[in-house]
């Protein structure tokens, strides 16, 4: 659970490409810095490369040419160190295993690291509670609304206290105000965990809610066209979405991401 000691990991890109054959060019030289505790949004046209690039930045897959570095200690698995726990990656579907408990899935990955039975079940049981999963640990996943087993999705990745927390889409399936409830969780996780997060969404107004800092890419190949801080309070309730100072910061990604849209 919090570790009040524990940092963000930073993430620095040096001139990314990946080129998958036989010519699709996905990234085409992406240069970011990313600090350590930042909260940062992936937005760009369908197609453009962000899922590469996260990819990428988790280790899954890696650069034809450039670096990812995690750090400042940590590189890349591909890089050559093994998989850390310190990283953790969320899809769009949950991919629970249907034949576990809530309680199983979220603590697989300490089973993956032979941690005791008795450690595992009591650190997901308190996870899943901070996720108001806690009347839900013995059901199975059919059993669960689609914002459920997205909740439980993020226990099983917060569940080893990860210091990079990779989400690509996460809520993109669910109805607007589940989306939001598990906005605010998420925002509410990263206020009270030490954790950089990188969040990949199409929707402007959930980038403009959740993050710091929102980098607007090109249509494929994924080039930065846009890099915006977002200064807007740290404690965000769903009100805010109707201040003017968030409606001027998604005309401002909107903006950007129009042109590359128009342009396709
Ligand atoms: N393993 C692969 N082999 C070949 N081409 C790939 C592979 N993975 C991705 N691509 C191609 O790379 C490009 C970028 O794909 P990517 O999934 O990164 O885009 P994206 O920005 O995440 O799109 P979306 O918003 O639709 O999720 C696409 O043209 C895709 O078809
Ligand atoms: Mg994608």
């Amino acid at each position: 659970m919090a570790d009040a000691g524990k940092s963000g990991l930073q993430v620095t890109l040096k001139d990314v490409h990946r080129i998958f054959p036989p010519a699709v060019v996905a990234v085409d030289g992406v240069s970011l810095s990313i600090a350590s505790g930042d909260f940062v949004a992936f937005l760009g046209p369908s197609g453009c490369g962000k899922s590469t690039l996260l990819r990428i930045i988790a280790g899954l897959d890696q650069p034809d040419q450039g670096q990812a570095i995690i750090g400042p200690d940590h590189f890349c698995p591909a890089f050559g160190c093994d998989t850390p726990l310190d990283v953790a990656y969320v899809f769009q579907d949950p991919c629970l295993l249907p034949w576990r408990t809530v309680l199983d899935n979220a603590a697989l990955p300490l089973e993956l690291h032979n941690h005791p039975k008795s450690v595992r079940r009591q650190q997901a049981a308190a996870v899943l509670e901070q996720l108001g999963l806690a009347d839900a640990l013995e059901r199975y996943p059919n059993q669960l609304s689609g914002g459920m087993r997205m909740r439980v999705s993020l226990a099983r990745a917060l569940i080893t206290n990860p210091k990079l927390l990779l989400l690509d889409e996460p809520f993109a399936a669910l109805d607007a105000i589940t989306r939001q409830k598990l906005d605010e969780m998420l925002r509410h996780l990263w206020l009270t965990r030490n954790m950089t997060i990188l969040f990949v969404t199409h929707s402007i107004s959930e980038a403009t809610f959740l993050a710091q800092r929102a980098i607007v890419f090109s249509r494929r190949p994924a080039r930065v066209v846009l890099d915006h801080a977002i200064d807007l309070p740290q404690e965000r309730t769903v009100q805010l979405r109707a201040d003017p100072t968030f409606a001027r910061h998604m005309a401002s990604l909107q903006q950007a991401l129009t042109l590359e849209e128009v342009e396709q």
